[in-house]
């Protein structure tokens, strides 16, 4: 396939006007049918509105994939309390990078996307829980949510409707585990993030004890453009049970990473087509379809559909659709050491598999990554990850074991190399003839 015929695979809707000048202002955005879909959606019946957004199909592009339009369904309705809309846009986790570039480019289709779901679900006060390091986007977002207001799209009677919406962006202080959405809630209500049990769920105690519909960024802000451009077209795009279009992040040791908006279900053979391949003499060694929290794929994998169903029958998550792709020079060991330090360094610590775990699993690594490990060492590495999995309070535990299982199932005779030949085949420093010769046959 040529890169022109790729690139007749993508589509561009989120993205379509990032490099208009000045992309972010109400005036660029209103140029490109902004706030149109708001417009239709106020003329709806609150259940259709709903309705409309179940039908259509979109799921939560968070990471789970859960329906957003069942997950609107489930605030309860005419039970006299406050309904919240708290948008997560914490987007911590490494290798996913999707959120911050679209509300730095293009914030108000998230401000018009919360709009219609709060009109939806009966909220009149929404929150952005952003993540507190990116202070530009922050900017960006109070400017953005100061031009909503003085054009009338917030505050009292939007665009005569009779319907009124606050929206309050709040800056976390960089911690992953608020990415989670119940310590996200804890820490917007002035509390230490820490995940919170459940039941109950926040569609009926969430925030300050309130019914809460928690989403991600791309989520909502792909709601304006279904409610004008309809459900077919949305379902035009995808597969039956994974329809639409998505932000697909390709990064790492590729030509040209980036944004690439696509419909579910493209492959990562296709992406890195359009993306100019892996970096000129190297090839894919292994690569994560969603982020680090999710069992890494290897070249045997790149024409599998990126959408839920294929990644989940492959043995692995689509998540934030995060494709971090690394060339044969990356030691997985060094690669998967990295990734459990910053599982380590985020778990909150509440629950004692994840705690305790992912400190043993970094010593672990380390040992082996610098040649002192020895020969049980894999078994035991395999032993706490599933120790981890499934035994801890939230899925930061799973999203730990996740890299140690799907390395060792993959890349096991590496981490024998690094143990039987006391150290790292790939460090630079090593030119003996076996290091020389593991690399060149990596290469080949
Ligand atoms: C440790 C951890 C971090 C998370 N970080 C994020 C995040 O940064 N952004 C996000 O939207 N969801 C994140 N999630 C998932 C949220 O808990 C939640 O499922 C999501 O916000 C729901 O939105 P959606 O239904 O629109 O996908 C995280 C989950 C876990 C366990
Ligand atoms: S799994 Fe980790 S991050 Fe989640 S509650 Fe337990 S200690 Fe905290």
């Amino acid at each position: 396939m040529t890169v022109e015929s790729a690139e007749k695979l993508l589509a561009p809707v989120l993205s379509a006007f990032w490099d208009d000048p000045r992309s972010w202002t109400l005036d660029t955005y209103r140029r490109h049918d902004g706030y149109q879909g708001l417009a239709k959606a106020l003329a709806m019946p609150q259940d259709d509105v709903i309705a409309y957004v179940k039908d259509s199909g979109l799921r939560g592009r968070g990471g789970a994939g859960f329906p957003t339009g069942m997950k609107w369904q489930f605030i309860p309705q005419g039970d006299g309390k406050p309904h919240y809309l708290v948008v997560n846009a914490d987007e911590s986790e490494p290798g996913t990078c999707k959120d911050i570039p679209l509300l730095f480019a293009n914030p108000h289709s998230l401000i018009e996307g919360m709009i219609i779901a709060c009109y939806a679900i009966r909220s009149h006060h929404a929150f952005i829980y952003l993540r507190g390091e990116t202070v530009p986007v922050l900017r960006r977002l109070h400017e953005a949510v100061r031009e909503a207001y003085a054009a009338g799209y917030l505050g009292s009677n939007i665009l005569g409707s009779g319907f009124d919406l606050d929206l309050t962006v709040h800056a976390g202080a960089g911690a992953y585990i608020c990415g989670e959405e119940t310590a996200l809630l804890d820490s917007l209500e002035g509390r230490r993030g820490q995940p919170r049990l459940r039941p109950p769920f926040p569609a009926v105690e969430g925030l300050y004890a309130c019914p809460t519909v928690v989403n991600n960024v791309e989520s909502i802000a792909s709601v304006p453009a279904i409610m004008l451009r309809g459900k077919e077209w949305f379902r035009s795009m995808g597969s039956e049970k994974s329809p639409g279009f998505t932000l697909y992040s390709l990064s790492g040791h590729v030509a040209r990473p980036g944004q690439y908006e696509a419909p579910l279900g493209i492959t990562l053979r296709q992406l890195l087509e359009m993306g100019g391949g892996m970096r000129p003499g190297h090839r894919l060694k292994f690569w994560t379809p969603g982020g680090s929290s999710t069992p890494m794929f290897t070249e045997e994998h790149l024409d599998v559909p990126l959408d839920y169903e294929g990644v989940g029958a492959a043995g692995s998550m689509l998540g934030t659709k995060a494709l971090q792709c690394f060339d044969e020079t990356t030691c997985v060991v060094r690669a998967v050491t990295r990734w459990t330090e910053f599982y380590a360094h985020e778990s909150c610590g509440k629950c004692t598999p994840c705690r305790e775990g992912t400190y043993w699993l970094v010593q672990l690594l380390r040992d082996i990554e610098a040649g002192k490990g020895s020969p049980g060492d894999l078994d035991k590495l395999n032993d706490i990850a599933d120790n981890i999995n499934g035994k801890s309070f939230c899925a930061l535990g799973d999203g730990a074991a996740a890299p140690i299982f799907s390395s060792l199932k993959y890349f096991r005779a590496e981490y024998e190399e690094h143990i039987e030949r006391k150290g790292c085949p790939f460090d630079p420093a090593r030119s003996t003839a076996w290091a020389d010769k593991y690399r060149t046959e990596a290469h080949a």
